[in-house]
């Protein structure tokens, strides 16, 4: 049969949701990637200890709806729509090693298995990327509490600092003002490990990005199930029936 008039058929498989999610997931992580670059070279930018406060506030806010839309999506991973469960998403159980095989015997016979859902290679990068964000989302939101001082550890981290309970309310960004010096150093010796994944994770979920829409590229040029647009209508196409459906 040639491809023009092969019979395909739509199957629905992103629930909104997931969409919801994917989409503003990618706005944030865009935006926390373009602030955070800021913030690196601020220094060499010339940007003042004021713009540098106000650089760490913004990424602090954007942060918050990239880790509450993760967090959200990660508990929809046991209540939503069949592939948006972690059973379906996550690279473990009998049912993804038998996918693998499936994968890789179709591979070999140079006939594409089609999966309506992540094929087993997109498993692993999306296991990856799911790490990834929440290391990010971890150690940022440690971060907010050390020098903004913003929720949820600001406070925290301002009576860890303060001088005595009387000056927990003078402790302010950048400033040393009601501020023992040795709780302070203390601090940021707490601060320290969070600081360096933040930024080696930075680093790696660009590359992880990467291969992320490489991988999309190539399995759209190789299978031609409209990837892309099934992450806006939640439908993919396919000309047999995939074979993680029923
Ligand atoms: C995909 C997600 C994220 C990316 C790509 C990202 C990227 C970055 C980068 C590149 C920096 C500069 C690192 C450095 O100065 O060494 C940074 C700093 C920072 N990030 Fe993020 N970030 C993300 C998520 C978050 C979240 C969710 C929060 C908190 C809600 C957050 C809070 C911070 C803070 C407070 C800093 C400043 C650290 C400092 O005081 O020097 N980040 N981020």
């Amino acid at each position: 049969m040639s491809m023009a008039t092969e019979k395909l058929t739509a199957y629905p498989v992103w629930d909104r949701t997931v969409r919801i999610f994917h989409w503003l997931n990618v706005l944030c992580v865009l935006a926390l990637i373009a602030i955070g670059t800021v913030i690196l070279n601020a220094k060499g930018l010339g940007v003042s200890t004021d713009g540098k406060i106000a650089l760490k506030t913004i990424h602090v806010y954007v942060g918050y709806v990239f880790a509450i839309n993760l967090a959200w999506r990660i508990l929809w991973g046991f209540v939503g729509s069949r592939f948006s469960r972690w059973k379906m998403v996550l690279p473990f159980g009998r049912e993804y090693r038998t996918q693998l095989k499936a994968h890789f015997a179709g591979a070999k016979a140079n006939k594409p298995v089609g999966f309506l859902g992540h094929n087993p290679i997109a498993r692993l990068m999306v296991a990856l990327l799911f790490l990834l964000l929440s290391l990010q989302a971890i150690t940022g939101l440690v971060l907010a509490g050390t020098d903004v001082y913003m929720p949820p550890f600001g406070n925290t981290f301002k009576e860890m600092i303060a001088t005595d309970a009387s000056t927990v309310e003078l402790v302010k960004p950048y400033s040393k003002e009601g501020v023992d010096d040795t709780a302070y150093k203390e601090m940021r010796d707490v601060r320290k490990p969070f600081i360096t994944l933040h930024y080696y994770v930075f680093y790696i979920l660009l590359a992880a990005v990467i291969l992320h829409l490489l991988g999309v590229l190539f399995s759209e040029i190789r299978e031609r199930n409209g990837l892309v647009s099934a992450m806006i209508t939640g439908k993919k196409v396919f000309a047999e029936k995939p074979f993680d459906v029923e």
